[in-house]
């Protein structure tokens, strides 16, 4: 079958096509569907641009596998937020966002017919991306009864000679799922052993809404000898969803395997976008996040408040922006969220969206203005 044949259908096709035509009816349509900060980015960041713009050295090629001085304040930051050594030269590399790097991975690591562990529910992307590299996505399940977590002895079964890639996303989106170091460990142990490289996605790593410390896979991991790469992202840090970059942390060979993709396919990330982020990266990050975060814990009690009202159950997490809720009817996923739209004019993402797992279940993000997250809860509440 021709690869582009393989991909799955989107499954929101019908939900996206029932909101612009409620809002092309006139309707007061609140979207609490995607997960894409309504908040600018700190003006401090935008002047470190503005200035970076200007200067035309910025306006050539940049380097391709991110500057010296980037990968450096990468290597910094992540010694300081999660005390792990890495080299900048051997164990980074700039991504145009995390997307970018998770997409390109597979073609970095797999041949025709090979197979990736990628998580029931999970960020498409993993799926098809291994479908367009020829492999064979092979699920493994995330139910509520591990607490939306993997479990390494049923993992264990799923490898063959034929795996190279398996998928961790924690913190997790949809479910808002945090692992230990513990699962971390075991999962490196494993890939080690079986020869196949583990990857996290820790894009929201940041994303917290008390002041619990993030967990990364290379602290439980030992970057020099086991197949580990952890992948991060500054969209969701500092409200940078469209500036496009990130970045990777891994086990060299892993690390440079995905390099020389890139080397084939794209040209780096502007300078004045990798300067800018050194500076988001750098001594000011702490009071950068606090500022960014804030406004997501009164919009979650909200929430929480209106759901609880209408008796509906959640799996409960400070992690994310997104609130993983049980549809409260016997209806589908699906079904349930086209009523919220059809008569409360709310737009939520329906769980199945993110693999078969997510039956029953429903995402709302907490990525609205205050005003339009205060209207959201009374819609909820008169469910
Ligand atoms: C789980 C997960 N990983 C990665 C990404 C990609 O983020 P970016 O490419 O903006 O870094 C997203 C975006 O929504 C996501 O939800």
């Amino acid at each position: 079958m021709p690869r582009l044949d393989r991909l799955p259908p989107y499954l929101f096709t019908a939900i996206d096509q029932a909101k612009k035509s409620a809002i092309a009816a006139g309707k007061d349509v609140v979207d609490l569907g995607i997960g894409d900060p309504d908040m600018p980015t700190p003006v401090e960041l935008v002047e470190v641009m503005a200035k970076s713009i200007s200067n035309s050295a910025n306006h050539q090629y940049p380097d391709n596998k991110g500057s010296d001085s980037f990968r450096k304040i990468c290597a910094t930051w992540f010694e300081k937020r999660f005390n792990v050594k890495i080299d900048s030269d051997r164990h980074v590399l700039a991504l145009i966002g995390s997307k970018e790097g998770l997409a390109h991975l597979p073609l970095a690591l797999l041949d025709e017919g090979d197979e990736v562990l990628v998580p029931d529910i999970g960020y498409p992307v993993y799926t098809s991306s291994t479908l367009l590299a020829g492999g064979n996505p092979v699920e493994y399940p995330l139910s509520e009864i591990d607490g939306f977590l993997p479990q390494v002895e049923a993992i264990s079964k799923l490898v063959t000679d034929k795996t190279r890639l398996l998928h961790m996303n924690y913190p997790n989106n949809p479910t808002g799922a945090v692992a230990e170091g513990k699962l971390f460990k075991q999962m490196a142990d494993l890939a080690f052993k079986k020869d196949f490289v583990v990857s996290n996605d820790a894009a929201y790593i940041e994303v917290n809404l008390d002041d619990s410390k993030p967990v990364s896979l290379l602290q439980h991991s030992d970057i020099e000898i086991q197949p580990v790469i952890e992948f991060h992202s500054l969209s969701k840090m500092f409200n940078m969803t469209g500036w496009r970059v990130g970045f990777a942390v891994g086990n060299e060979r892993v690390v440079s395997a995905l390099n020389k993709v890139k080397q084939n396919i794209d040209s780096g990330i502007f300078t004045a976008v990798q300067q800018t982020a050194e500076y988001a990266l750098g001594n000011q990050f702490d009071d950068l996040i606090a500022q960014v975060m804030a406004p997501y814990i009164p919009r979650k009690k909200v929430i929480m408040d209106a759901l609880t009202e209408a008796g509906i159950s959640i799996f409960p997490t400070n992690s994310t922006f997104y609130v993983w809720a049980k549809v409260p009817t016997d209806e589908t996923s699906m079904a349930f969220c086209a009523r919220m739209l059809e008569e409360k004019d709310l737009v939520v993402t329906p769980g199945n969206g993110f693999g078969n797992g997510g039956e029953g279940w429903f995402r709302i993000s907490l990525t609205a203005a205050d005003s339009r997250v205060d209207e959201a809860a009374e819609r909820l509440r008169s469910l």
